[in-house]
């Protein structure tokens, strides 16, 4: 047994989707949330950034003594996961979990993929994906300004900006007859409600939030790191810059309050230890 927190980290908001999934099937374990707030978005940046700036993410959940740290950031897990196999606590991305979800969900081999430009761009999910099904299409888009959306809180389905804003990247992926979209980004299932408007009922969503945090799960569980399951987990929140806006949203989409548990952290001051970082 081992009560150690879960360390999850994020860009900003994006990985609540994640830390709203360990709540619902770890609830008896502690989590420690880091979203980079102050840096987002991370998306539009040069590999070598986001490399530097997971390093630093990191870095900081290291030194809250997680004893596993899932990147629920789709952009990192895609670009610095070589980052994510030097640590000294496992950890896990997105990319690996949610393709074999989608590879799972779909039925006439048609698959969207949407993510920020730095994961489309790498390739990460289509690979994945061809390597467990080498016959089924994969779709691509990118979709750069639905994550300043969900930071901004414009997630209502009758929000006409949104509403247009999605229609407008992904009525390309509707004329190709997908059966399953893979939300690439864990910024993306707060849009979810929009999408499957925009997509229709038929689309299967694949929000990488529920299979990585299955994964997670899985992991924990077979290498005797899991808590106390009499305990009633608890979550800590660290933003990088104003917590104000993550505040309104994290409540909003958590569906509990977490405004008492917000600190801000100075990301760009933590240092990398190259000895256990490479
Ligand atoms: N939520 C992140 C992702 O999954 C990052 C979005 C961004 O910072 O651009 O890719």
């Amino acid at each position: 047994m081992d009560n150690r927190p879960i360390g999850v980290f994020d860009s900003g908001l994006g990985g609540l989707t994640v830390v709203r999934q360990l709540m619902r099937q770890l609830p008896g374990e502690d989590i420690v949330y880091f979203g980079d707030t102050g840096r987002v978005p991370y998306g539009t940046r040069s590999p070598q950034t986001i490399e530097r700036y997971t390093k630093q993410d990191c870095s900081f959940l290291l030194s809250e003594r997680v004893k596993y740290i899932i990147a629920a950031c789709g952009t990192v897990s895609s670009v610095a996961s070589h980052v994510l196999k030097s640590l000294p606590v496992a950890a896990t991305g997105v990319v690996e979990p949610s393709s074999d979800a989608a590879v799972k969900a779909t039925r006439n081999g048609k698959i969207g993929v949407i993510g920020t430009a730095a994961t489309i761009n790498s390739g990460s999910f289509r690979r994945r994906i061809m390597q467990l099904n080498s016959e089924i299409q994969v779709f691509e888009k990118a979709c750069p300004l639905f994550v300043p959306l969900v930071e901004n809180g414009w997630i209502d389905r009758n929000d006409e900006i949104t509403r247009l804003t999605v229609r407008r990247y992904l009525a390309p992926l509707g004329e190709q007859s997908i059966d399953t979209l893979l939300l690439g980004c864990t910024h993306f299932p707060l849009l979810a409600p929009v999408i499957m408007d925009v997509l229709g009922e038929n689309v299967t969503l694949i929000d990488s939030g529920q299979a990585t945090a299955a994964a997670c799960a899985e992991l924990l569980a077979k290498s005797g790191l899991l808590g106390d399951p009499a305990r009633k987990g608890r979550a800590r929140f660290y933003v990088s810059d104003r917590p104000e806006d993550f505040t309104r949203v994290a409540d909003m989409f958590l569906g509990c309050e977490v405004d008492n548990h917000i600190m801000t952290v100075d990301i760009e001051k933590v240092d990398i230890p190259e000895a256990s970082l490479i």
